[in-house]
């Protein structure tokens, strides 16, 4: 059997900033609203396969039409079906070095292959470089998250329309798992011009719903038709759907949480900005990506205080989700310490 490399995730306890989740507990009124909806719901009947309730809540909050929407158990699930469909054997996913690693999870359960373009330090990149790079490879899909996880940094709309015009005729998926927290527009707006580009996002950051387990996968309407025919049926529970559904009634209630998230991130990176010991990359998603040549005296040093970050082992790079007030001012008093450590020349 093929060995595929297992995504891995763990059970942990302390200030959990690895997975760029929501901290903030979710309003009791949402919950409570959840918890009346179960009581009337036919757990015993199989979903509505068409997923309609939930595409029609998803379309009005976004100004889309239902049949430009596939939703899945997270988008991790809609990414894999939009891979399974255009790699096989031997066939190249084109994406970014760094990036999400389910993509090469996914490519590899396909039997399909990654190229990959090395962004800068900075997450930025050169445009026409990765395009002439990318064409050469003969790409059947290129794949990357816009704001990229982990640099968090964010392409504008105009730098997104030249990567899909740069590969006609090959699809190519912007990744917006993180576009709520980002001061650049969506790709949806490119929709109406390019048959070639797909989109996805999620209800696990912008919304805090990672536990739900629901994304979405957006393209025009001809695109979707064959997705959707070739779909595993019942891929989404009737308790999960419901939840997204009441979420997206309160989508005011998830746009204040993105405002407060990028409040804080920016009083993070201000707080950040002089660090000597470490440097960190000026984000627009829900968390900060940082070198530091001496990251291991800094994870013990968080590890001390319960925190967990996410580690990129065997690099001097760590990622640090923004978590509420009170834990990201804990980060910051151990990323000081860290610093004033250096200062004391210990
Ligand atoms: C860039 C990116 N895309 C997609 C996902 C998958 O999110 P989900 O399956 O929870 O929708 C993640 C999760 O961390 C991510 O970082």
């Amino acid at each position: 059997m093929k060995e595929i490399k297992a995504y891995e995730t763990a059970e942990q306890e302390g200030i959990l900033l690895n997975a760029n989740e929501r901290s903030e507990a979710l309003p009791e009124y949402y919950l409570r609203e959840v918890a009346d909806a179960v009581l009337s719901l036919t757990l015993n009947r199989y979903p509505d396969n068409s997923q309609r309730e939930l595409l029609q809540a998803y379309a009005a909050v976004n100004g889309l039409n239902e049949d430009m929407l596939l939703a899945g158990n997270g988008s991790d699930q809609v990414l894999g079906h939009l891979i399974g469909t255009f790699l096989g054997k031997g066939k190249i996913l084109y994406t970014y070095d760094p990036d999400f690693s389910m993509y090469d999870y996914f490519a590899s359960s396909y039997e399909g292959e990654v190229r990959k373009y090395t962004i800068n330090e900075d997450g930025s990149l050169d445009i026409e470089e990765f395009i002439r790079t990318g064409r050469e490879v003969k790409p059947s899909l290129v794949m990357f998250s816009n704001p990229n996880n982990p640099s968090g940094h964010c392409l504008s709309i105009s730098e997104i329309e030249r990567i899909i015009a740069g590969f006609t005729g090959i699809p190519v998926c912007v990744d917006e798992a993180y576009i709520e927290f980002a001061d650049e527009e969506s790709a949806v707006s490119l929709l109406d011009r390019y048959d070639n580009l797909y989109i996805s996002r999620t209800l696990s950051k912008g919304y805090g719903l990672a536990g739900i387990r629901i994304g979405f996968l957006i393209s025009r309407p001809e695109n979707m038709k064959p997705l959707k025919d070739n779909y595993v049926p019942y891929a989404l529970n009737v308790l999960s759907m419901k939840a997204a559904v009441i979420a997206l009634k309160h989508h005011a209630e998830a746009e204040a949480f993105i405002e407060r998230t990028r409040e804080e991130r920016r009083r993070m990176q201000k707080a950040l900005a002089d660090s000597k010991r470490a440097r960190y990359i000026l984000s627009q998603a829900n968390f900060i990506y940082g070198y530091s040549s001496e990251k291991e005296r800094l994870m013990e040093l968080l590890d001390n205080a319960s925190i967990v970050i996410r580690d990129y082992e065997g690099s001097d790079t760590f990622r640090i989700s923004v978590g509420t007030a009170k834990e990201n001012d804990r980060v910051l008093e151990v990323l000081k310490q860290f610093e004033e450590e250096k200062t004391c020349g210990q």
